[in-house]
């Protein structure tokens, strides 16, 4: 007898490609009927899959719930917004409000524009660059969507080859890369865009400052990538936290609780490039996603909810700890509070890897619902951290 589940990811399998919208949203093998497919309902930290399995989610759709599933407050200024309507002939009053009520929160911005996606707003933010300095290389590090430009470390076909003339990549804190790049390419960098904090390497600093010296003797433009630091890692995003400055940036995930909206925005010099160059779409200024923006924006500022979200990692970060210990695992703690992980370290690494798939099958088949980094969201209370940390004694056991 075939699970709900199997039963509409075979049929959808048939008629979307990878029977979803999104890459870690595919199968993975390692887990098989431990992951759920398909979600029918979330709220607060919780879902429900097909089956009506119940899960604490530590996904939070791949980081854009920052609130918690179904947060009353943003649901009421949509439902709110929906009644005026959901996109006019001509631009709402709420782009502003909604431009205002980001720069509150993330004062180093002068301007912000509104896209749909992610990779909209680097790639816009890439445009612009180009557009300033009137020069076309880039030098790259992390991932920033898949678009053309960002894609061409995949398996791609369909990428122009091109395209690798004029987009250099680098690791995340390799000091050394930078300072090459720099000497090969420097006065025809156009920008630096990289994902200013790497989850996994808990680092940062010294790294953004040499960019930031960097671009400033070379004139390249600095961008952070900031859809998954920005209104997670700290309100205003890893500039903050880091007190590294960039000249654009681009926002996504965790901007409106989960409606789709990104942003590009930064220094007026820089976003005024849109005098020159056109970036232009039709559904930027959709309203429901913006007024989901405003209201979680004062939201963030408004309630203690980075307090909470790093009290509750703390309290989840000390339980990873104890048990790793408690079951003899070769594994640490390891993150920010906003997202701990557990990170096997044993010299094996194919023994490593083997320790992570099994402990997260264990994991779905014991109701949690992470990924390699656990975010925390407003929604997650000391019980549901308490049920997790149980459920991970009962997963590391069977191990
Ligand atoms: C750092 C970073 N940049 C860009 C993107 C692309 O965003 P989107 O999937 O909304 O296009 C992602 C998505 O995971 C991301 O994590």
């Amino acid at each position: 007898m075939k699970s709900e589940n199997e039963k509409h990811f075979l049929h959808a399998r048939e008629r979307i490609p990878w029977a979803t919208q999104t890459n870690a949203k595919r199968q993975n093998p390692a887990w098989g009927a431990f992951m759920p497919p398909f979600i029918e309902r979330a709220k607060g930290c919780r879902m429900w899959d097909l089956d009506g399995r119940e899960f604490i989610d530590y996904r939070c759709a791949l980081g854009p719930i920052i609130l918690g599933y179904g947060f009353a407050e943003v649901d009421e200024a949509v439902r709110e917004q929906m009644q005026r309507g959901v996109l006019f002939s001509m631009a709402s009053p709420l782009e502003l409000e909604t431009a205002e009520a980001i720069i509150r929160n993330v004062p180093w911005l002068e301007q912000v524009r509104f896209m749909k996606t992610g990779a909209d707003a680097c790639t816009a933010c890439v445009r612009l660059a180009r557009a300033y300095t009137g020069r076309e290389h880039i030098l790259t590090a992390g991932y920033h969507g898949y678009h053309d430009t960002f894609a061409l470390n995949w398996p791609t076909p369909g990428v122009p080859e091109v395209l690798r003339e004029y987009v250099h990549d680098f690791q995340y804190n390799d000091l050394e890369a930078i300072d090459a790049a720099f000497e090969q390419f420097g006065s025809q960098l156009a920008a630096v865009i990289v994902e200013p904090y790497d989850w996994g390497l808990e680092i940062g600093n010294a790294f953004l400052q040499k960019l930031r010296q960097k671009c400033d003797e070379y004139g390249t433009v600095l961008i952070f990538d900031e859809v998954l630091t920005g209104f997670r890692l700290a309100l205003g995003g890893a500039q903050a936290y880091f007190g590294v400055t960039p000249d654009l940036a681009a926002f996504a995930k965790a901007m409106a609780n989960g409606y789709p909206v990104s942003a590009f925005a930064g220094k007026k010099q820089f976003m005024q490039q849109l005098e020159k160059t056109i970036i232009t779409t039709t559904y930027a200024g959709e309203t429901l996603s913006l007024a989901a923006c405003r209201k979680t924006m004062d939201i963030l500022s408004q309630q203690p909810v980075h307090e909470h979200i790093f009290k509750m990692g703390d309290m989840l970060k000390a339980g990873f700890a104890d048990i790793l210990t408690e079951c003899g695992l070769p594994a640490r703690a390891a993150g920010v509070p906003a997202a701990p992980f557990i990170h096997f370290d044993s010299a094996d690494e194919q023994k490593n890897l083997d320790l992570h798939n099994r402990l997260f099958a264990k994991l779905f088949e014991n109701g949690i619902f992470a990924n390699e980094r656990w975010f925390i969201n407003f929604s997650h209370q000391p019980l549901d951290i308490e049920q997790t940390l149980e459920a991970l004694r009962r997963a590391c056991r069977m191990l």
